[in-house]
């Protein structure tokens, strides 16, 4: 099947830059002498994860529950399940740790207790981690708070759980204006919990793993001494949000989504417009990097080869995008039924609206792969 009679809207999935992005990361970490667990709420995707874990242990990290399922239904032996545990998934948690070695994170001092309790009545043992705060100030205790000290102490103590180590993710590193922000910022994140883990180790004892990773940190990081895995997810397919930042190329984004021109409006200059039939459902409403470029819109519009019309998506409601075309010939070029694709700001976001990829290989849609959303 071709791009021009494929259902719309729809995401398309270029397979060999999705190659080219997983082997690159891989190389990298590789070169570094760390573990790659790679964070698969990008894409949700059994398929893609594979490609992704090729050449690694098969380890993943995953932000729900269903993503959980997905893979250990799928012979993922190692999955660890991204967001602080609460006594609402223990239940689901301790089932799907029967398939697989499940690790857990914390930042909240009753949680071991509650859990290990939990764990004791299913007679499973459960990895925990704690979750540390690198300056991000979303979740995770700071190394310097007594808390830090003594949820892993209490995890060490508990019969059916074992300290998995100290986790950590810079989302704050979406926010950096210049590179060497950026760089200071990776290795931030990495100086902070390779040193915690040492004071750790001094106080309570083994720490297992240390665990960083962001794509902009990862991407741009220097060295990673003191640590153990990285959990970069985005890069595997990358998007707009990241060739702004700097963390790749335009060219190395992964994603699009396939979208039909629904409407004309003919006119001057700024009310000259095409309506396609990707809205807010389609793309997400993720602003992108307005810091970096205040006119970024909701996406940019490429032609089917994926070139650049230099045109973005500026408004948005459920199902139509806006897209204002002051250049003549391009609107002349865009008819109704006429088809473009849409680089998305964020491709997580984007991805996880839709049931499935269509995989594209060279000009031809070559397979559908899964996309498993939901909790
Ligand atoms: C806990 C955690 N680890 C890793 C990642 C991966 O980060 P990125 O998508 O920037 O690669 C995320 C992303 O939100 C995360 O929340």
């Amino acid at each position: 099947m071709k791009l021009e009679t494929l259902k719309t809207p729809g995401l398309v999935l270029d397979i060999a830059k999705v190659k080219r992005n997983a082997a690159r990361m891989s190389r990298r970490i590789k070169q570094f002498g760390a573990d790659l667990r790679p964070h698969i709420k990008t894409h949700k995707c059994i398929e893609v994860a594979r490609i992704q874990t090729a050449g690694h242990s098969g380890a993943v990290t995953v932000s729900t529950l269903a993503e959980a399922r997905a893979c250990a239904a799928n012979e993922f032996s190692k999955i660890t399940y991204a967001l602080p545990i609460e006594p609402g998934k223990f239940d689901e948690a301790i089932e799907i740790s029967r398939d697989c070695e499940l690790s857990l994170i914390t930042d909240d001092v009753e949680v071991p207790v509650q859990l290990n309790d939990a764990a004791r009545k299913a007679n499973v043992h459960l990895n925990l981690f704690l979750k540390v705060d690198c300056g991000y100030h979303r979740c995770g205790v700071e190394p310097t708070n007594q808390e830090a000290i003594e949820i892993p102490r209490r995890i060490s103590n508990a019969s059916n759980l074992r300290f998995a180590g100290i986790l950590t993710h810079a989302g704050h590193s979406y926010n950096c204006q210049t590179k060497s922000e950026l760089l200071a910022l990776a290795r931030h994140e990495r100086d902070v919990m390779a040193d915690f883990g040492e004071v750790l180790r001094k106080e309570v004892g083994p720490v297992p793993i240390v665990s960083i990773g962001s794509t902009p940190t990862i991407t741009c990081v220097d060295h990673l001494d003191g640590i153990d895995e990285v959990r970069p997810g985005n890069y595997i397919f990358f998007d707009a949000f990241q060739a702004t930042l700097g963390s790749c190329s335009f060219d190395d984004c992964a994603l699009t989504v396939l979208a039909a021109v629904v409407h004309r409006t003919r006119g001057e200059g700024d009310r000259r417009k095409v309506i396609i039939d990707a809205g807010a459902i389609a793309l997400s409403k993720d602003r992108g990097p307005l810091g970096l470029n205040p006119d970024c819109g909701y996406g940019k519009v490429l032609d089917l080869e994926g070139q650049d019309l230099n045109l973005t998506v500026s408004e948005m409601s459920q199902e139509h995008g806006v897209v204002i075309v002051k250049d003549e010939n391009t609107f002349n070029r865009l008819r109704v039924g006429s088809r473009v694709r849409v680089l998305a700001n964020h491709s997580c976001l984007t991805a996880a609206q839709h049931s499935h990829y269509n995989v594209l290989e060279g000009e031809n849609i070559v397979d559908h792969w899964r996309i498993h959303s939901g909790w």
